[in-house]
């Protein structure tokens, strides 16, 4: 693969821009198809920093499409291709683009966040913490943070166009979607973080939640969608430093977090940069996760 710059911000001629997310900024390629491109941008705090992190689109984007093809057993998915040369032009010889990009199938989103967590962590901590319960779930009374939970559990949010996602119930889920849906995305969802956080496991990698989206293609079909299993859409442990009780250092953005801390910076926006040595730091742990779990350097 060709070595890539960093890219803060896409810009392809001739493609429409749909939309520019955190992270992400998606194209239409025709009716059926659309390009996902994943910039270097970093969010921390729900703030996108000034500072990119080399090599990180390519990392979520690979990582994805590792997972797609692992996982493709239990449902179909959006992935075309995530090889940039295999895409049409501009988009094969833009070398910036390259690795960072996927051809996908272009559906109707469902709009919902299909969430599963196998530890207690986040909104589904705070939640217990006020409640004893996760989205209907009532749980152990001695569980304390970050502790594993005896089973996964299946707990959707609504996928809110600005602010946050708000946690929904497995009622308000099925009376949204219809049981057979409902009851579809839910078994999907298990299944496949099941499988992901069993062979992550075996690697040294804890994947304490994680949300999958679903989408419906032209023929009816639902497939998965979006990107999965990548750090940005999870939280990743390292299961060598695992010890419930309290936060646990996250996988890739240990060192942001840690330095923002040392900073007065009260969390809104704009961010402060980061000093070339985090944004080195934090780029190799993206790597290191790739090859931890794929067994490849990029
Ligand atoms: N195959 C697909 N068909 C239609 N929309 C998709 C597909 N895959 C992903 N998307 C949508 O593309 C968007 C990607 O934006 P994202 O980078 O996640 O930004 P945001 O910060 O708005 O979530 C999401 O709204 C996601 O639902
Ligand atoms: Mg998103």
């Amino acid at each position: 693969m060709t070595a890539t710059a960093t890219l803060s911000s896409s810009e392809i001629p001739g493609l429409k821009l749909l939309h520019r997310g955190k992270v992400r900024d998606v194209y239409e390629v025709d009716e059926d198809r659309l390009l996902l491109v994943a910039t270097d941008r970093l969010s921390a705090f729900d703030c996108v920093l000034p500072t990119p992190i080399e090599k990180k689109g390519v990392v979520l984007t690979q990582l994805s499409a590792f997972w797609f093809r692992k996982l493709a057993n239990i449902i179909p998915n959006h992935l075309i291709t995530a090889d940039s040369a295999e895409m049409p032009e501009p988009i094969a010889s833009d070398p910036r683009l390259a690795g960072r990009c996927s051809l996908v199938r272009r559906t109707e989103v469902i709009p919902f966040e299909c969430v599963v967590r196998g530890y207690l962590e986040g909104s589904g901590w705070k939640d217990f913490k006020e409640t004893g319960s996760v989205s209907g779930h009532s749980l152990p009374k001695c569980l304390t943070q970050c502790d594993r939970l005896l089973e996964p559990i299946f707990t959707p949010a609504t996928k809110a166009p600005a602010g946050h996602d708000e946690n929904i119930t497995g009622l308000e889920f099925k009376a949204a979607l219809g049981a057979e849906t409902a009851a579809k995305l839910k078994s999907t969802s298990m299944k496949l973080y099941s499988a992901a956080s069993e062979y992550a496991r075996e690697k040294g990698i804890i994947i304490a939640d994680t949300k999958f989206e679903f989408g419906t293609d032209s023929e009816g079909n639902i497939l998965l969608i979006d990107e999965i299993l990548t750090p940005d859409s999870s939280r990743f442990w390292d299961a060598a430093k695992y010890e419930p009780g309290h936060p646990q250092p996250s996988f890739d953005k240990q060192f942001v977090r840690e330095y923002l801390e040392t900073l007065e910076w009260d969390k809104t926006p704009p961010a402060p940069p980061l000093p070339p040595e985090i944004a080195e730091a934090t780029s190799q742990r993206y790597l290191d996760a790739y090859f931890i779990l794929t067994g490849k350097t990029l």
